[in-house]
């Protein structure tokens, strides 16, 4: 390990419980939270904004050349990462399906993933970083030294992200979360760039029968082992 970064990869499908898992764990190591799901749904929330077609690759290059986006630390500890773009938190407002499914488009530019790929390589040089996403193991941090990839059924991750959009006080129909998420799944897969996918020297875990602090256990357990 002394080769490699002290940097954690946890990548995985949508709704796996990634960013609940990867914030305890960074807490835990007093490592960064590096949330790189929100700076694709920040680029998504910026075409929204500006009526740019997610498609439209021209259109989408030249909006990122004036887009600032900021990832800051969290308010307290334990909440979530703030996004700001353009100066203005927009954290909250990504959390949504459409925004899920906005990213999941956007995120399948090259122009994108190559801006978006350094940020989070410059956030990484100095280490000490837990990163959660797709491609964190794979393409954006393949030196890192603990690489997770988490999984679990889709019926229990619809199921997870049902009570999550149901405990925020909205009002959801489980089978069409769970058409969403099986889509989404294949989208990010069986992208041309960057798919979702394990890194070859990931450790898989399922976490259909697990809950977010016994997968946490796992995951330090595995970080302990390997820095002694
Ligand atoms: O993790 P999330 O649900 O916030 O991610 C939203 C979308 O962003 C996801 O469907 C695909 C894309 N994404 C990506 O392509 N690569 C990453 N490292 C993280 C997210």
């Amino acid at each position: 390990m002394s080769d490699n970064l002290q940097i954690v990869t946890i990548d995985g499908p949508s709704g796996v419980g990634k960013s609940t898992v990867s914030r305890k764990l960074a807490a835990l190591l007093d490592f960064t939270y590096l949330d790189t799901g929100a700076m694709y749904r920040a680029v998504a929330y910026g075409c929204k904004q500006a009526g740019v077609q997610v498609e439209d690759e021209a259109a989408v290059e030249s909006l990122l050349l004036e887009m600032k986006i900021d990832l800051l630390p969290p308010a307290s500890p334990g909440d979530d990462v703030r996004v700001v773009l353009d100066d203005k938190e927009i954290g909250p407002l990504l959390r949504t399906p459409e925004m899920g499914m906005l990213a999941s488009k956007v995120s399948a530019l090259a122009v994108v993933r190559r801006k978006l790929t350094l940020m989070q390589q410059a956030m990484g040089k100095a280490g000490k970083l837990v990163a959660e996403g797709r491609d964190t193991g794979t393409v954006v941090f393949p030196q890192a030294a603990w690489k997770f990839y988490l999984d679990a059924s889709s019926e229990e991750r619809a199921r997870r992200r049902v009570d999550q959009l149901r405990g925020r006080g909205e009002e959801v129909v489980e089978v069409e979360v769970l058409a969403q998420l099986i889509q989404r799944d294949r989208d990010d897969s069986e992208r041309t760039i960057a798919p979702l996918k394990a890194a070859a020297d990931a450790i898989r875990i399922n976490s259909d029968n697990l809950n977010a602090d016994e997968v946490v256990a796992k995951m330090l357990t595995e970080v302990e082992r390997e820095q002694g």
